[in-house]
């Protein structure tokens, strides 16, 4: 049994669609993205955790040491406890593998929960993400579907790094959309309609080999 998490869980409304793993971004809590999760999927379960990290009073799911400058033992701690989390509510509320709606700090969790345990999640939308381990492993996410929204004129994630996140999940065998909104580090509506667009077309009825 990992440490609690203090988490929101919403139950399905239908079927046939994926539940949600919501990871907020920086200074965000577990109802931050329900409204989100709702209008990508109204069917899905939602699933939100708050980070257990907190800098200077704002819940964050890994310590940095600078913007955009991980403490990468941290990350790999941090992304196993979240899996195992995953794990045991999947357990609790009875729901399959999730795919991550995650933003900014929510976003990296989500990238390096993927690269260091490939089985946890069915996919995963990343908005605003950025490269959160310099040394991955080499896991095997074929067949994985993930969407990447960066924003071009984000001042948090230059292009140059989410395009490294892209490459490195592809070179995984990931099957990656990777979107460029022209936005800042901010969600944006256009966010909305990529991720429920995207959802749209991730076919949950296939189950993935078990990794
Ligand atoms: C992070 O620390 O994960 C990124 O710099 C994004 C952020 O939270 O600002």
């Amino acid at each position: 049994m990992t440490e609690e998490f203090i988490y929101r869980f919403v139950p399905p409304k239908g079927e046939g669609v994926p539940p949600l793993l919501l990871l907020h971004g920086t200074g965000g809590d577990e109802n931050d993205l329900l409204q989100l999760g709702t209008m990508v999927s109204p069917n899905s379960a939602l699933l939100s955790p708050r980070g257990r990290v907190l800098e200077n009073g704002m819940p964050r799911f890994f310590r940095r040491l600078a913007e955009g400058v991980f403490d990468e033992d941290e990350v790999r701690r941090r992304a196993l406890e979240l899996a195992d989390f995953v794990d045991e509510a999947r357990l609790r509320h009875g729901i399959d593998r999730p795919v991550a709606l995650g933003y900014s700090n929510g976003a990296n969790i989500a990238a390096a929960l993927m690269l260091l345990r490939p089985g946890t999640l069915a996919g995963a939308a990343l908005l605003r993400a950025m490269v959160p381990l310099s040394d991955p492993p080499h896991p095997d996410l074929s067949r994985v579907p993930v969407l990447i929204a960066s924003g071009k004129v984000d001042p948090i994630v230059p292009e140059s790094n989410s395009a490294r996140l892209a490459a490195m999940l592809r070179d995984a065998g990931a099957d990656v959309s990777h979107q460029t909104l022209p936005v800042g580090h901010q969600l944006s509506r256009a966010d909305v309609a990529l991720v429920r667009d995207w959802l749209a077309t991730v076919d949950v009825q296939e189950p993935l080999a078990t990794r």
